[in-house]
């Protein structure tokens, strides 16, 4: 009996022992052992702390943890509401996860630093309550996966640090129009695995994003597009292009195994023959409308333009019009009217001088035959879709509603890129029609698998804008489609 009782009690021992290192707080806030406090700073760096300590002031507004080895960012790391806190750094930590509840006490955050650490994945809606974030740093991680929701909610974001993880894709959909982050001016891409950049896309944004948009010592293979966008951003003094000059390289297509990288501004001499670039003119015809961008490497600055022959803009001149957004308008256009136009650009930080050369063509009637021109093309669009469409409906074979096979595996991979723990229970379930009645799949899908998605299939991030006018019918809808397989196929992951 006393040997049992022993042995219990050395089992209790044992678990006590075991369950003791692997609380899931730490102990509470020492100012003086731990921690140095300094009225709102708490700063534990260095400590080699497995926890963040527990019982934290109110009024922290600072909160320095780097240098730890705190791997869990747990929902219950603080349980009440840390208002004041405004910088919250867990730099080198090895930290591997975060719970999705990690900063729903933190609402304040305006700097989050995550770098140096072991993170593989960003989650769905991670970030969403630090809606007054304005830095994230995230670099020096091994990221290869970022749900297209990540980022979701931070609307005041304005540098996002990726750089040196594992990204395969360039996220576009951070920058681009309709669903860029508002306040985002630089986004750090680079030292990741991108093999290649929407170069056209990438192109027509303004100059005030792409100054802060570095992508350099990624694999991307060697283009002429490639060699055109890096020269023009270079010749624009772009800080992205400029700052980086010798490490934009790009990797030659179609060589032996071992890949050779070159710099991208030598593709035109030694590799690729690439064409010089030139900055084109603003070329127009007679009595038509011009508008002139003032494409400024800043945004929200002061700006003034000024005519050929240093000419200041008049308000009495209807013909030169300075609109709200700071481009000038030129029109009904004639032969004197071509020269070189300048905006004078200015903020607190920066002046820039932009020139803009018109040349205005001594006719018309080209205009005229291009527009015609113009009109058979989309008439000709619109007719071809339509015959695709028709073809689509009537030909194909077996559309094979009732199959159940088919069917399944569609939703079964669709549902899969969403959620691997959804996936599996639903692997379990019969095919056929009485799954999607069960209504698990639908739900979950519509309740929280991807609203941005969503949103793009129900048109409001993606609304049928200026470049779906031409042909509303069928065309506009295969394109919505489209966007809805592409992100499916190409999911959340990065
Ligand atoms: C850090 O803490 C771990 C356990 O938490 C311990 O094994 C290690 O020796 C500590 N290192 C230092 C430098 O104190
Ligand atoms: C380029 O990226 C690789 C990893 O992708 C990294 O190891 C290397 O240090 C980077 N080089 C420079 C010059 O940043
Ligand atoms: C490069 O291309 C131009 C015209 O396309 C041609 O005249 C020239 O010979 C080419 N140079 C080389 C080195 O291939
Ligand atoms: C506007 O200015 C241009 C060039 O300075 C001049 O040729 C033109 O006659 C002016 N038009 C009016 C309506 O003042
Ligand atoms: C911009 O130009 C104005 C006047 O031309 C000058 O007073 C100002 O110092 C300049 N600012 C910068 C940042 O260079
Ligand atoms: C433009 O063309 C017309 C005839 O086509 C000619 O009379 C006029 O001189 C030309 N103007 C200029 C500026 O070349």
């Amino acid at each position: 009996l006393l040997l049992l009782l022993l042995l219990l009690l050395f089992l209790l021992l044992l678990l006590l022992h075991l369950a003791a290192p692997d609380r899931l707080v730490g102990g509470p806030l020492d100012c003086h052992k731990t921690c140095v406090c300094a009225s709102n700073i708490v700063s534990c760096s260095k400590m080699n702390l497995s926890n963040v300590p527990t019982a934290l002031p109110k009024y922290t507004a600072v909160l320095d943890l780097s240098f730890n080895s705190i791997n869990k960012l747990r929902a219950e790391w603080t349980t009440v509401s840390l208002s004041k806190l405004h910088s919250l750094l867990l730099s080198n930590n090895g930290l591997t996860f975060l719970s999705s509840e990690a900063f729903i006490y933190v609402t304040k955050l305006r700097y989050l630093d995550l770098s140096s650490n072991g993170l593989r994945q960003l989650d769905e809606f991670i970030f969403e309550p630090l809606e007054q974030l304005e830095v994230l740093m995230l670099y020096n991680n091994r990221i290869s996966q970022i749900d297209r929701s990540a980022f979701a909610g931070l609307n005041n974001l304005e540098r996002l640090y990726l750089s040196q993880n594992q990204i395969s894709r360039f996220p576009l959909e951070l920058v681009k129009e309709r669903s860029r982050l508002k306040a985002l001016r630089l986004l750090d891409v680079s030292s990741n695995r991108i093999k290649a950049m929407p170069l056209d896309e990438l192109q027509a944004l303004p100059a005030w994003i792409k100054n802060g948009l570095y992508f350099h010592n990624n694999s991307l293979t060697c283009s002429c597009d490639l060699y055109d966008l890096v020269v023009r951003w270079q010749l624009k003094e772009l800080s992205s292009a400029v700052d980086y000059k010798s490490s934009h390289t790009c990797v030659i297509p179609g060589r032996h195994q071992q890949k050779e990288k070159v710099a991208i501004t030598d593709l035109d001499r030694m590799h690729l023959n690439c064409s010089e670039v030139k900055v084109r003119d603003k070329e127009a015809y007679l009595n038509r409308y011009l508008v002139l961008d003032c494409d400024t490497r800043q945004k929200d600055m002061e700006k003034r333009w000024v005519l050929p022959g240093n000419i200041p803009l008049s308000q009495e001149n209807k013909t030169y019009e300075m609109l709200k957004d700071g481009t000038l308008r030129i029109g009904p256009l004639k032969a004197e009217d071509s020269g070189v136009y300048t905006c004078y650009a200015s903020s607190d930080s920066l002046n820039e001088t932009i020139y803009v050369t018109v040349v205005v063509f001594n006719s018309t009637l080209s205009g005229g035959l291009e527009n015609i021109k113009t009109a058979y093309t989309t008439l000709a669009g619109c007719l071809v879709s339509v015959v695709m469409v028709l073809i689509y409906l009537y030909l194909t074979p077996c559309r094979c509603a009732g199959c159940p096979g088919q069917h399944s595996d569609k939703l079964a991979s669709r549902d899969s890129l969403h959620s691997s723990s959804a996936s599996l229970s639903k692997a379990q379930e019969p095919p056929g029609p009485e799954r999607v009645e069960s209504g698990g799949t639908l739900y979950r899908h519509v309740a929280f698998a991807d609203p941005k998605d969503l949103l793009e299939q129900n048109g409001r991030l993606n609304p049928i804008g200026e470049e779906d006018e031409e042909c509303l019918g069928e065309r506009g809808e295969r394109r919505r489609s489209d966007a809805g397989s592409v992100s499916s196929d190409t999911p959340m992951v990065v």
